[in-house]
């Protein structure tokens, strides 16, 4: 079989850590290779270092059997290399056709018109992934943004793919679908590197498996000979509990009261029709749907930080006040957190320290004040302790770089203790509160969620992957088109957690 990317002893630092540590990797022609790790393992240094966009300060690359060493992503594209990013790099100001053509136009002096509409609309259609090239980027939902992404490279003809956790923001039959996708493109003699966390995927879609932990290559195995359990042993270096301890509560008093929801975006399309759900103290209210069903509208309402020029209709109510129409710094005040589903537009500040960020939003709070500033020790301290609480790694521990600097999973980290840890909290939002962070992490936040409700927060928590809802949820109530379609009570929920992938298909029917 032909060698698609050969790669030996790369190395490459960051002051004093080794994000790569003599990394030597194989990736066969042909073939879907996974990459897993924990977060900051080195995965997107390594994938940035094949697109040209990072230089190795050693070890040496070779594509297709020659050797090479990119100055620029430019050369890495000549090259028929193509990557998707972890953090999505369209311009939302332009609209599908445009981002597709960036950097790659014909000609300088033909605009994009209908015929490209046209191929790109046909181009699209063969690989499944329905498209409207004339939508504006940032009217996409993410996962429709991700599609834009993976057609980019398909317009360029690159043949080398690499896919930085493509699935993070996909449901479940959204991931069936691109996994069709990517088999049609290996078929086709395309070689695709995938990186995710989620090894019930790697199981499901790959011909080979590399595991990094801490900058090095732990080792490369064939799918077909590997378990789950395997897998998570070698990336963490311990054995890992796949499931979360759930214990029984019984619901307080209700906390969240949404009744017949509705908003009309200002473009007049109707986003929430009567959506209608209570939130108790002591419950998790778990939302399962595809994305673009009217998540992102209902967490903007939640939230006040929805377009006023829509048409809104129904109430809210948080603690028994109406809310709709409040700020976010009022709504904050009635004790509710929330995590935004896209972090790095709304809940970071990339060029900010983490102990910066670890205050964002709460900066009015006594314990980081002082006089008539801050308490920069206090910030300091505050950071130490959630670095430690929440595991949050860096590359240079005890210091604080900006955030930016973080892996993907370290960033998500740092908003989730952020908003788990205000003071005086009611009613926690969470949008996809795991997005990205590796299985190890994963099993910390599901424990402090349960513990939070423990606790006696009301929880409601949006999540695209039914397993997370199926082990957290107390009730789930399935989001179709802007209303929730099915609501499965306690008792069911507990039943479906027994019998887990019937109970996925079970409301995989009621979202799509
Ligand atoms: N530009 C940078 N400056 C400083 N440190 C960096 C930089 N880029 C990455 N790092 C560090 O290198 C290490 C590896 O990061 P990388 O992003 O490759 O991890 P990852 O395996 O992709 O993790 P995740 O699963 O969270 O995305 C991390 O400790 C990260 O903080
Ligand atoms: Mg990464």
């Amino acid at each position: 079989m032909a060698t698609a990317v050969r790669l030996s002893g790369i190395t490459k630092q960051f002051g004093s850590l080794k994000a790569n540590d003599g990394v030597s990797l194989t990736i066969e022609s042909g073939t879907i290779h996974a990459l897993v790790g924990e977060n900051g393992a080195g995965k997107s240094t390594l994938s940035n270092i094949i697109y040209g966009l990072l230089r190795p300060d050693s070890g040496t690359m070779e594509i297709d059997g020659k050797a090479r060493s990119f100055s620029s992503t430019r050369e890495a594209i000549d090259e028929g290399i193509g990557m998707v990013h972890q953090h999505f790099m369209l311009v939302p100001t332009l609209s599908v056709t445009e981002n597709i053509i960036l950097g790659k136009e014909e000609s300088r002096f033909v605009l994009p018109g209908k015929r490209l509409g046209t191929q790109i609309s046909k181009l699209a259609g063969q690989h499944g992934l329905e498209i409207d090239p004339n939508a504006l980027v940032s009217s996409l939902s993410v996962g429709q943004q991700q599609r834009v992404e993976i057609f980019k490279l398909l317009y360029r003809k690159s043949n080398i793919l690499i896919l930085d956790e493509p699935t993070a923001v996909l449901s479940p039959p959204e991931t069936e679908r691109l996994f069709a996708t990517l088999r049609s493109l290996v078929a086709e003699g395309k070689t695709i590197l995938l990186i995710t966390h989620k090894l019930d995927e790697v199981l499901t879609v790959s011909n080979a498996v590399s595991v990094m932990r801490k900058g090095k290559l732990v080792g490369t195995v064939q799918t077909a000979a590997t378990s789950k359990e395997e897998l998570a042993r070698m990336m963490v270096g311990r054995d890992v509990l796949l499931r979360t301890d759930n214990p029984e509560q019984a619901p307080e008093q209700a906390v969240l009261d949404i009744e017949k929801l509705g908003y009309v975006s200002p473009q007049g399309i109707e986003k929430l029709r009567g959506l209608s759900l209570t939130v108790h103290a002591g419950e998790i209210y778990g939302i399962a749907g595809v994305e673009g069903n009217g998540q992102s509208e209902l967490l903007s309402l939640l939230w006040g930080t929805f377009d006023r020029d829509g048409k809104t209709d129904g109430s809210i109510k948080i603690g028994g006040k109406p809310t709709l129409g409040l700020s976010p710094a009022e709504i904050a005040g009635l004790g509710v957190s929330m995590i935004p589903e896209d972090r790095l537009k709304s809940a970071i500040v990339a060029e900010y320290g983490i102990a910066e960020n670890l205050i964002l939003g709460r900066h009015r709070e006594q314990a980081f004040l002082r006089g008539i500033g801050f308490d920069r020790q206090a910030v300091r301290r505050n950071a130490a302790a959630m670095t430690e609480r929440y595991d949050i790694r860096s590359s240079t521990p005890g210091a604080n770089p900006p955030i930016g600097s973080l892996s993907g999973g370290n960033q998500q980290k740092v908003v989730v203790a952020r908003e788990m840890e205000r003071p005086g909290l009611k009613l926690l939002v969470l949008a996809q509160p795991t997005r990205g962070v590796d299985i190890g992490a994963i099993e910390q936040i599901h424990k402090r969620i349960i513990d939070a409700r423990q606790k006696g927060l009301a929880i409601l928590l949006i999540s695209s992957e039914l397993e997370e809802l199926i082990a957290l949820s107390s009730r789930i109530g399935c989001l179709y088109k802007g209303a929730i379609r099915r609501e499965f009570s306690e008792a069911e929920v507990r039943k479906g957690r027994e019998h887990e992938s019937g109970f996925e298909q079970e409301i995989g029917l009621h979202i799509t």
